[in-house]
């Protein structure tokens, strides 16, 4: 564990204020949080969360339901801004820049950092349209050719290419489920994103579907920063590298994922992953 730099943290910002067991900080941080706390009108759902995720890293949120965890993934990207009467304090950083900075436009940002959700939700559009889509409207692509070769290598890196080649031009939502989330995950690809939230991105799917997507997690951490929300312990220990479990709104611990599950030091954590609660 690091000291976190004085500079670049709240003014109020000290090690005293972590609630939480385990390495909350990183070398190789791309996120940053400090001090994170959330509210619904009059719900604290959130309290004084600080975590960094690193480079290349696979962090898995775990916890029983209604903990927090999609409203802690919903900060890294600003999802909450949508909420009416959700308020978020603290700082979350990206790449060192302020992602709660007054002024800064939320539309890029959400393509810095994309998000996979719960049921694949492809739009009523052709597979070609669905992940030419985000690079269109982001200026990404300057001709047609562009476009296509951006569509494929996105197709190609969700393990999608092979099965869809010849039906670009068919409906996304005539897929499968496990199809349409790889396809919603080269929706997110396209648009060149750092950072991947996934919430619960299996739950929808049959055992081969979710092996694939899992196979894929794994493949996608070359390129990208993944955060992951899953009810699956296994699905945790399979796919990530550090592993954050959530109680009550709070961060209880973190650490590698195997130390996690064989050898948690909190007793909180202990509880959940033998199954005595959640
Ligand atoms: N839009 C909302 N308005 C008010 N309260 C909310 C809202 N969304 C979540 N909450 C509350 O915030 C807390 C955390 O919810 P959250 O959905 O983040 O939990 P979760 O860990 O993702 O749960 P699950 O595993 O069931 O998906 C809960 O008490 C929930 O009732
Ligand atoms: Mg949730």
């Amino acid at each position: 564990m690091r000291h976190p730099d004085e500079n670049s943290t709240p003014a109020s910002f000290s090690r005293d204020h972590i609630q939480t067991v385990g390495e909350v900080f990183v070398d190789n941080a791309r996120i940053e949080c400090r001090m994170v706390d959330v509210h619904y009108g009059e719900k604290h759902a959130i309290y004084n969360v600080s975590l960094d995720v690193g480079r290349n890293e696979v962090i898995a949120l775990i916890g029983p339901s209604g903990c927090g965890k999609s409203t802690f993934l919903r900060c890294l990207n600003r999802m909450n801004d949508t909420i009416p009467g959700c308020r978020v304090t603290g700082e979350i950083k990206l790449d060192g820049q302020d992602i709660y900075a007054e002024g800064l436009d939320v539309v890029p940002l959400r393509a810095q950092v994309g998000m996979v959700f719960q049921k694949p939700n492809p739009f009523p559009k052709s597979i070609f349209e669905n992940v030419a889509y985000g690079p269109r409207i982001h200026g990404l692509a300057s001709n047609k050719a562009e476009l296509e070769e951006t569509v494929e290598k996105s197709l190609r890196r969700a393990g999608l290419w092979d099965e869809v080649k010849d039906y670009l031009h068919h409906p996304g939502t005539g897929l499968s489920g496990g199809q349409q989330q790889r396809l919603c995950i080269a929706r997110t690809i396209a648009v060149n994103p750092e950072v991947i939230l996934m919430d619960e991105p299996c739950s929808a799917l049959d055992p081969i579907a979710t092996a694939k997507i899992e196979q894929l997690i794994d493949d996608l951490r070359e390129h990208y920063t993944i955060a992951i929300v899953t009810h699956s312990m296994q699905q945790a220990a399979r796919v990530s590298q550090r592993t954050a479990y959530f109680h009550l709104g709070k961060l209880i611990e973190v650490g590698e994922t195997a130390q996690i599950f064989t050898n948690p030091r909190h007793q909180l954590t202990e509880d959940y992953i033998t199954g005595r609660f959640g």
